[in-house]
């Protein structure tokens, strides 16, 4: 989809699919709309007056051909009461808008919506939010199933006051992290027996071949096994799916190469609980076990977009968790690649395994700071519910850092602690150095995080469970959210410029 901002004039000539506009309680008219009503010998007010329109939330009125004015239609939108709008209504008010508008087939829209002043956000994220909306609104996964589409073509945003820049700015940005939301839901919806850990490998190798300046690199079963990466090998054990491991480098910072950010994201392809079998129910929605994965390789597709100035290291850790005479076993003892002896109590604490390994591994890039994300615990949803990720972490300065880009993009995450001893009690065992899984089921989402914890101890380090965040049902339908994407390129934008304003 096509994003344009302009400074908006109207001639007779000027040929308009439709434009949209905001009306507010009381017949109280935006300025765009005060000039169009002139415009047309205040035929737009008669007919709001003769609607009884009242300019409520989610109320519209579509007209066609107002007089002296060259658009085919035009779509009033109901907006509240005058400037009372926060960012929470204006996103719902958008998305209502796009119904509307695929509803009615439009195709090219001139869009005043975010002329509109917003009492707690800016017109940065005014257009920021608009986009994302839009962007997920009408996204579909029709790879398998063809169906005639609709396309919303292009959307012109009206440029108030000397705001260019802004606009420019805010459009770019956003749709480059749509761009990476939308490849990221590409492959995490995918099935597993087409997504698997060497297919994962495949895409990250092809994003090096489209971006000069990411490299990849992939750990397949054999270097793992040299380098006594147990805990990840032993996962895979039970599959025919052989384990790998992709590092992408996003190398664009040619001044400092000495502390790159590392992503690491958990790509479980199919998690099936291993030997600690998973019930039937709902099984099919662990495909998304590896939408961690799909997070980094959308999120290093953004900044590669945006040519941000940083050097980021993306780890993709595959692996698919199946059960065969193979797999490993609760009670099996594997000493991970740390030298930290784990016994384990569940296989279907698996991503905690591979992760554990891959947290050591990364210790020779030198990381300024390592995000892991996961969906590790079934113990976060019951915690935060499935609109908010939990955040753990070793570091203030990063986890606020995190805080901020999540609350200036919307994608929210909460931060639970992790520096009780009781939580690590927990994961005593009386024979090995860790058990993989607590024996009592509460805290579930911290005691996985304070698991990962040991093995991070040398570098800043933030833990991102997202088992509730990236997908959703919608209409009794999972899909992939692409979170959190938004969040991540906000914190590395913010990295870059660091500013409060994303300017
Ligand atoms: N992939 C799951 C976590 C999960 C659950 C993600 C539901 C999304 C939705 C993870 O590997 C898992 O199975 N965790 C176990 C840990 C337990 C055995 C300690 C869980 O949450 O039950
Ligand atoms: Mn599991
Ligand atoms: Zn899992």
């Amino acid at each position: 989809m096509k994003y344009i901002a302009e400074r908006i004039t109207f001639s007779k000539k000027t040929s308009i699919d439709c434009i949209v506009v905001p009306v507010f309680a009381e017949f109280k008219l935006s300025a765009i709309v005060k000039k169009i009503n002139i415009l047309s010998n205040n035929y737009i007010l008669e007919i709001l007056k003769k609607n009884n329109f009242k300019g409520k939330i989610k109320q519209s009125l579509l007209l066609y051909q107002v007089p002296n004015f060259p658009s085919k239609k035009f779509l009033i939108i109901g907006c509240g009461i005058k400037d009372t709008l926060n960012r929470k209504q204006n996103k719902l008010i958008v998305n209502y808008t796009i119904n509307l508008l695929k509803k009615y087939e439009i195709q090219e829209i001139i869009w005043f919506l975010t002329d509109l002043k917003i009492k707690d956000c800016n017109t940065y994220w005014q257009i920021r939010d608009t986009i994302n909306i839009i962007e997920e609104n009408i996204y579909i996964f029709n790879k398998f199933k063809k169906i005639a589409l609709y396309h919303l073509l292009k959307i012109k945003f009206n440029i108030v006051k000397n705001n260019e820049i802004i606009y420019h700015n805010a459009i770019k940005h956003a749709q480059a992290i749509n761009l990476g939301i939308e490849k990221a839901k590409n492959i995490a919806n995918l099935p597993p027996n087409i997504c698997n850990p060497k297919y994962l490998s495949i895409k990250a190798i092809n994003l090096s071949k489209k971006y000069n300046n990411i490299f990849t690199e992939i750990i397949d079963e054999k270097t793992m096994e040299k380098m006594s990466m147990n805990a990840y090998l032993a996962v895979s054990k039970g599959s025919k799916n052989k384990p790998f491991m992709s590092i992408l480098k996003y190398m664009n910072n040619i001044t400092d190469k000495s502390q790159p950010i590392v992503l690491l994201g958990k790509g479980v392809t199919f998690d099936s609980g291993g030997i600690s079998l998973k019930p039937s129910k709902n099984m099919e929605d662990m495909k998304y076990d590896m939408c961690g994965a799909a997070a980094v390789y959308g999120t290093i597709y953004a900044i590669a977009k945006l040519k941000l100035p940083l050097n980021v290291i993306g780890v993709i850790a595959g692996c698919e968790n199946m059960l065969d005479s193979n797999s490993f076993r609760p009670s099996d003892i594997i000493k991970t690649m740390s030298g930290t002896t784990v016994e384990i109590i569940n296989t279907d604490a698996e991503g905690r395994l591979i992760l554990c390994d891959t947290l050591t591994y990364i210790k020779k890039f030198n990381p300024r700071y390592v995000i892991d994300i996961a969906t590790l615990t079934g113990a976060c949803i019951v915690a935060l519910g499935d609109n908010i990720s939990g955040l753990m972490s070793n570091d203030k300065k990063l986890s606020d850092y995190l805080i901020q880009a999540s609350l200036e993009t919307d994608d929210r995450v909460w931060k639970l602690p992790i520096d009780d001893k009781s939580y690590y009690d927990q994961l005593k065992s009386n024979i090995a150095d860790l058990t993989n899984s607590s024996n009592s089921n509460s805290g579930g989402a911290i005691t996985a995080a304070c698991f990962l914890s040991k093995f991070t101890k040398l570098y800043k380090w933030a833990h991102i469970d997202i088992a509730g965040t990236a997908s959703k049902y919608v209409e009794q339908k999972i899909s992939a959210t692409g979170r959190p994407i938004n969040m991540l390129c906000q914190f590395l934008i913010n990295i870059t410029y660091n500013s409060n304003n994303k300017l």
